[in-house]
This record gives C-alpha cells, sequence and structure tokens, in this order.
C-alpha cells in the first residue's frame, strides 16, 4: 500500500514553492499526497515565522492533530519551513507529538531524515548547509502552465521588524546556467510561464547584467511567454532592470514592491536605507519605461514611533503611486529583531490605521480593476474557474479572469473581452 502525505504550507511564494519540492521528492519515496489529514502517514506543517499569528498558527494546528495521532500512533507529525528554523528543538519542547524538524536549507535530507524518524528517533535539523538543496532534488513533474523557479534565496539587509534574514540564511544567488536548464525543462513540460523567486529576488548576483540580463536569457527560451520575479527591494532595482520592463516584451507588466511606510522617519527606524521620495521617483522611471505596469506592495501600520502623521504620510504614499493592489499588516514584534524590544504603537490604534489604509489600497484596486473592463486582454487559463463550466487564468497584469469554456482552455493564451470587474476578479468571454 501506498503511504499518504498531507502538506499544508502557510507563508510566502517561496515557501509555496519549498511545499511543492518537498511533496515531489517524498513521492519518490512512495509517498502520495492527500488533501485530507485523516488519511495521511505523515503530516508536514510547512510554517512561516513572519508575524506571530502566523507562527501560532502552527500550534493550534498540531493540537488539533491529537485526536488523530491517538487514534493512529504510527501517524508522524514533521514541522518545516520558517518556523522551524527559528524554533529548532524548541518545537519539540512545546509540541512532543512532533517528530521532525527540518529548516528551509535543509530539506533536501528528508528520506535521511524520515529513516531516522521511521527508526523511533526524534529529528532536528535545521543547518544551512553549503550544497544548493536544489541539486539534490528531484526533476520536477509539471501539469500547469504557470511555474515557480527559485533564483536567490536569503537576505542580507536586516530591516529592522523582519525574521527572514535569520530563518532563510545570508543571500545566496543560483548560478545562470542552473536556472537556464530548469527553466528550459519546465518549458519542456508545457510550463508558460515562469515566476523567478527570491527573498529579494532583483538582488540576484549569479550572472554579470544581474537580474536584468536573466530575464533577457530566458526570455530567449522559446516556448516559454511570461516572465515575472517576486519579491523586489526598491534599493535593487537597477537601471537595466527597469529598462528591462520597456523593453522585454516576455517580461509581465506587474511589480511587486514593498515599501512599507510613505514616512521618512519610519522608513529610517526600520532601516529600509530609501526615503519616501526615492521610491515615487523610481516609480517614475519605471512608469516612464512602462506606462501599464501595474504595482503592488507591503506595508506594516503601527511600526514602533509611528505617529499619525507618519501615517498620513503613508497614506500620502499610496494616493500619488495608485496601486493595484497590495498587502496591509500590523506590525507585530518578532523574537530577535532589532525593533522587538521598543516600545509600541496600541493595539487598537494600529488596528485603526490598518482598516484606514485597507479602505484605501480597496478603492485603488477596484478602480484598476474597473478601468479593464470592455478591453480585450489575454489571459492565460490555468484552472476551473469557481462556477461549473467556467476556466480561470490572469492577464499580463496579474488580475484573475474567468470566463464560461471548455477544459481545453487550460495552458492555452486567449483574447478575452472583460464584461464585469468584481474586487478580486474579471469576468469576460473569449474574443473572436
Ligand atoms: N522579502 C520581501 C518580503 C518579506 S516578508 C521584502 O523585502 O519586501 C513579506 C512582508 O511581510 C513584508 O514586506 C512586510 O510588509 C511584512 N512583515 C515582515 N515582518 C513583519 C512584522 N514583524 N510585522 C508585520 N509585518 C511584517
Ligand atoms: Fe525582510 Fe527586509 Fe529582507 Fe525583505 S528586505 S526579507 S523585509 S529583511
Ligand atoms: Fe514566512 Fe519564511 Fe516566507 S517567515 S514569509 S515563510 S520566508
Amino acid at each position: 500500500m501506498t503511504k499518504k502525505l498531507f502538506v499544508k504550507t502557510y507563508g510566502c511564494q517561496m515557501n509555496v514553492h519549498d511545499g511543492e519540492r518537498m511533496a515531489e521528492l517524498l513521492a519518490g519515496q512512495g509517498y502520495e499526497q492527500t488533501d485530507k489529514a485523516e488519511e495521511a502517514d505523515i503530516v508536514l506543517l510547512n510554517t512561516c515565522h513572519i508575524r506571530e499569528k502566523a507562527a501560532e498558527k502552527v500550534y493550534s494546528d498540531i493540537g488539533r492533530l491529537r485526536p488523530l495521532r491517538a487514534a493512529r500512533p504510527d501517524l508522524r507529525i514533521a514541522v518545516a519551513g520558517c518556523v522551524a528554523q527559528a524554533e529548532g528543538e524548541e518545537i519539540l519542547a512545546r509540541a512532543p507529538m512532533v517528530d521532525l524538524v527540518v529548516g528551509p536549507q535543509s530539506y533536501h535530507n528528508l528520506p535521511r531524515l524520515m529513516a531516522r524518524m521511521e527508526a523511533g528517533e526524534k529529528v532536528v535539523e535545521t543547518e544551512f548547509p553549503p550544497e544548493d538543496k536544489f541539486d539534490h532534488l528531484p526533476t520536477r513533474r509539471l501539469r500547469a502552465p504557470t511555474a515557480f523557479l527559485t533564483v536567490q534565496e536569503g537576505c542580507d539587509k536586516f530591516c529592522a521588524f523582519c525574521v527572514v534574514p535569520y530563518t532563510r540564511g545570508a543571500e545566496v544567488s543560483r548560478p545562470a546556467e542552473r536556472i537556464l536548464s530548469e527553466a528550459r525543462a519546465l518549458v519542456a513540460q508545457g510550463v508558460r510561464e515562469i515566476t523567478l523567486l527570491g527573498q529579494n529576488v532583483n538582488a540576484w548576483h549569479g550572472a554579470d547584467g544581474g537580474l536584468a540580463a536573466l530575464v533577457r536569457a530566458l526570455a530567449a527560451t522559446e516556448g516559454l511567454d511570461r516572465i515575472r520575479y517576486t519579491t523586489s527591494h526598491p534599493n535593487d532595482m537597477d537601471e537595466a532592470l527597469v529598462a528591462a520592463h520597456g523593453e522585454e516584451p516576455k517580461l509581465m507588466p506587474f511589480l511587486h514592491l514593498p515599501v512599507q511606510s510613505g514616512s521618512d522617519r519610519v522608513l529610517k527606524a526600520m532601516n529600509r536605507r530609501h526615503e519616501a521620495e526615492g521610491y515615487l521617483r523610481l516609480v517614475e522611471r519605471l512608469r516612464a519605461a512602462r506606462p501599464d505596469l501595474a504595482l503592488s506592495s507591503d506595508f506594516i501600520v503601527g511600526f514602533p514611533g509611528e505617529t499619525e502623521e507618519d501615517f498620513r504620510a503613508t497614506l500620502g504614499l499610496v494616493e500619488a503611486v495608485r496601486f493595484a493592489s497590495a498587502f496591509t499588516f500590523a506590525y507585530s514584534p518578532r523574537p530577535g529583531t532589532p525593533a522587538a524590544g521598543r516600545p509600541g504603537v496600541p493595539e487598537e490604534v494600529a488596528h485603526d490605521r490598518l482598516l484606514r489604509l485597507q479602505a484605501v489600497i480597496a478603492r485603488q484596486q477596484r478602480e484598476a480593476q474597473e478601468a479593464v473592463v470592455g478591453q480585450v486582454v489575454p489571459v492565460l487559463f490555468e484552472k476551473p474557474g469557481r462556477m461549473p463550466g467556467q476556466m480561470a487564468g490572469k492577464s499580463e497584469h496579474l488580475m484573475a479572469v474567468a470566463v464560461d469554456g471548455p477544459e481545453s482552455l487550460r495552458g492555452e493564451i486567449r483574447p478575452v473581452r472583460v464584461t464585469a470587474a468584481f474586487q478580486n476578479s474579471l469576468g469576460g468571454e473569449i474574443a473572436a
């Protein structure tokens, strides 16, 4: 009988990608993936440490497995991802039901670690080994038309609020040759859109010319139609990459460019190393290169010391840029980060600012969606939509689009006449 694996992933796209890679690795060990924890032989929780709520969720999820484990003592529970890296042994102390803890830079060792676990050992592996884990992972088997490809991992920026430099380690760029051959293999399996992933993806330096050169080299791959990259830091957005947005048609006109705050005082306290004005200038340069570029961002409200005036500067920046979408977060103090000990903003103040910021962003998002109604836009179809008979995909500007259409649309890029805009998606019909 084949064994069954249940994976739950929290957090960013990098973590989603890691979750997929772990599932593929374990498929080679005879584990079939299931979407029901009740029938799993192994439950793998692939965790995120970025905010307290995300990190604590793991423990309530483990608690919820207690009756399952009581009914089937041979059920194994593994914790991977950034909580595994940050807390290591402490996880076993707090949740003795856990059998295995593995960090994001060592999961290629899972088969070896699981053998030890099967032999009855409690296993903790949170090393940052020198080898590239991707060299030790099986070739991808994808049936989807879109794929993630990790090109850079880790972060040396040490923003005062952020755990990523500790959980993912120092910045490492994968060599261009490996990335290009992985991309060719993906395209050979029918992938038409690749999203290059990195915690600071635009700091990639695996070859001369940086990320712009990599994008241009990838664009030469026949059969690859769309290239995206995420997440970028404003300070690593060089002239060549800005220019590539205007010159490389396969580079999609959507950019996630976190700014966090519109107040110079707060940006300084966050150690972001740029000012609001610099961000606005950068947006101008990007839009000069690619006038229809859609922008998204991340914001933190209620950072220690943030005043009402600082917050209004953030609202001002948002009004000036006009984002197509954005993620907004209330500041969450994280153990071991420089800002953790600073006196905070009262919770209700932070919450109020969060709601105010979200209202502005929701309006901008609605305006961006409504502006597309009546246009014909190319859509890459990925999967069935929410309604029966529908297929869903993404526009070049990363908007979700649904049409009535057959399953055979999957993997096709078709022009769609947009007829309706909703908060998070568009409706339309295939144009002749
Ligand atoms: N590498 C990316 C994203 C890192 S995490 C970057 O540099 O932008 C994703 C987002 O989570 C961040 O952009 C930030 O907005 C948010 N975030 C990170 N730490 C946080 C904290 N302690 N509290 C609240 N939000 C946080
Ligand atoms: Fe975290 Fe800042 Fe690095 Fe982004 S750039 S991962 S926010 S430390
Ligand atoms: Fe979370 Fe780790 Fe990603 S902390 S946001 S899963 S890099």
